[in-house]
């Protein structure tokens, strides 16, 4: 079924809020590796990696569809943060907006009777899950750590088996 053009520009904005947010872990993972962190750093690209796969898929379902792809601006990431633990809160806070986008998203798709964005939204749905309890036990684990360089550099060389293996 063709997509509307409320959907469509609802799945527009979605993708640009997806390369923006691998644009803010790019950002993110710059800092860390300049800060000392070069595990945790490959990890984020990892992750800028990711975003730019979520907005691949909403850009191909658009084309799928009949509709047209409309890339929005992008606007310069934060370069500076306080500390490792200011960018995984950052970075936390842009999921929960992320959650909160793909939420408003399906409450749409569902007003508009378009059921055939149902299957990709629901994947969505599960992914921010993850991606939430993901950060969320990454700010644990730098609680737990609690600034000590020991447990710092462990956690770090921990990012880094995950960066690769990804
Ligand atoms: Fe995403
Ligand atoms: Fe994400």
């Amino acid at each position: 079924m063709q997509i509307n053009e409320t959907m469509n520009e609802a799945f527009n904005r979605q993708i640009t809020m997806e390369l923006q947010a691998a644009h803010n872990y790019l950002a993110m993972g710059a800092w860390l590796e300049c800060s000392g962190f070069s595990g945790m750093s490959m990890w984020m690209q990892a992750q800028s990696v990711e975003e730019t796969t979520h907005a691949m898929k909403f850009y191909q379902f658009v084309l799928d569809r009949g509709g047209r792809v409309n890339l929005g601006l992008l606007e310069a990431p934060p370069s500076e943060f306080d500390s490792v633990v200011d960018v995984f809160e950052t970075a936390l806070a842009q999921e929960r907006d992320v959650s909160t986008a793909i939420n408003d998203l399906y409450g749409l798709a569902t007003a508009e009777r378009d059921f055939a964005s149902t299957p990709l939204l629901d994947w969505f749905v599960t992914e921010q899950i993850e991606e939430e309890a993901t950060f969320s036990q990454i700010l644990d684990d730098l609680a737990l750590a609690d600034g000590s360089p020991q447990a710092m550099l462990f956690l770090d060389r921990e990012f880094g088996a995950r960066g690769t293996a990804e």
